[in-house]
């Protein structure tokens, strides 16, 4: 029996105060972060150098005692295995060479084969899992196909997601063979960090959003269900935790549908809805906006109240709706959890 928080509220025991941790928890707010990715030079030296990155995983673990620690490592280290190249610029984001013909998904590398490319990774895993302490759970992450798939066909981030919905209405049979590729090569990644010591995975699929109804079940649920159906049969005793970003109506039934063991929820839902809607059905993660990272004050107090109070009679993880940003203030995260632990129902 486990007695850690995260993997009771995942098994589904609603508990007196929820498990609490941050997305993007190891980030640009913390001055410990910023030395160590200086010490770094550049930030994907600092995902595949294992000593380094084990260290800026734990250091939001130090100061704060979250009940879990996500590796730390970014969802384009799959297309980077892959072959396409991969570059981060400053201030700006990820660039990557971008994929758009057949030619170009030739060039990429077979899904077996990027175990090397990746064992930095690993290697992460196997120091954090010696040095956490014993309460804190360690999560391993991967990007969903989709999310994914829209970076590299468009070589960048999108505000629409375009090329990657081009692409997939001018050449379906590319498009496919694309999320076919990821959605393999997600599966060999996630596997072998919970070989490693990922005890929990979550699956990030930022940009579920941009699609609705069919375009919604063969690209968001159907390659989320088949990754959780290989990773259950190779590790049954592992929770997986889905996020389908701003899937709105969407987001009902999604566990079901999925397999998946919790539902990580965005902050354009409601507590009270999705209490009603998803939380029904198991364990759901979530959904403080971001912002009130930046702006703190009684709003942040009422709204942690709020979302704590909305889910307090179901298994439930505190979290934000959405990654922490650069400019948001370390003082209120303190207070976020100091309110949600006092916040017992
Ligand atoms: O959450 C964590 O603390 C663990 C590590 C983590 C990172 N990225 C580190 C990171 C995780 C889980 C991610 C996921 C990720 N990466 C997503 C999905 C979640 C989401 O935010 O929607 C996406 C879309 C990416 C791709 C990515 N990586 C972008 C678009 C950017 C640039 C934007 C930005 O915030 O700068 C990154 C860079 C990145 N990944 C940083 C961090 C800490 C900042 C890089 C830096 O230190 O300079």
């Amino acid at each position: 029996m486990t007695t850690k928080k995260l993997m009771r509220a995942l098994a589904g025991e609603a508990l007196p105060t929820p498990p609490i941790w941050m997305m993007r928890q190891a980030g640009r707010y913390l001055p410990e972060y910023k030395a160590t990715r200086a010490e770094a030079g550049d930030f994907l030296s600092l995902c595949y150098t294992p000593d380094l990155a084990a260290e800026v995983t734990i250091q939001p673990i130090r100061r704060y005692g979250f009940d879990a620690a996500i590796l730390f490592a970014d969802i384009l280290l799959i297309p980077d295995a892959l072959g396409a190249d991969l570059w981060f610029v400053t201030g700006e984001g990820p660039r990557l060479s971008t994929m758009s013909s057949q030619a170009d998904f030739d060039r990429l590398k077979p899904a077996d084969d990027l175990h090397d490319h990746l064992a930095p990774i690993y290697e992460t895993i196997k120091i954090l899992r010696r040095e956490l302490p014993a309460e804190t759970t360690l999560i391993g992450f991967a990007g969903a196909p989709w999310t994914v798939a829209t970076y590299m066909i468009a070589g960048r981030g999108t505000p629409d997601q375009g090329p990657a919905h081009a692409l997939k209405a001018e050449n379906q049979a590319l498009f496919n063979a694309l999320m076919q590729r990821l959605t393999a090569a997600t599966i060999a990644y996630l596997s072998q960090q919970i070989e490693a010591g990922a005890e929990v995975v979550k699956l990030f699929d930022s940009w579920a959003g941009s699609l609705q109804d069919d375009d919604f079940k063969r690209y968001v649920l159907q390659p989320t269900q088949e990754i959780i159906a290989s990773l259950k049969a190779r590790h049954p005793g592992t929770p997986v935790i889905a996020f389908p970003r701003e899937a709105g109506d969407a987001y009902v039934g999604f566990a079901k549908a999925t397999g998946a063991d919790c539902v990580a929820l965005d902050n354009s839902v409601s507590p009270e809805w999705a209490a009603n809607h998803v939380q029904i059905d198991g364990c759901v993660q979530g959904n403080l906006a971001s912002r009130h990272m930046v702006t703190g004050g009684a709003e942040l107090v009422a709204e942690t109240r709020r979302i704590v109070k909305a889910f307090a009679n179901g298994p439930h993880i505190f979290n934000l709706g959405h990654g922490i940003t650069p400019d948001a203030d370390p003082a209120n995260v303190q207070l976020m959890i100091d309110t949600a632990r006092e916040s017992a129902a």
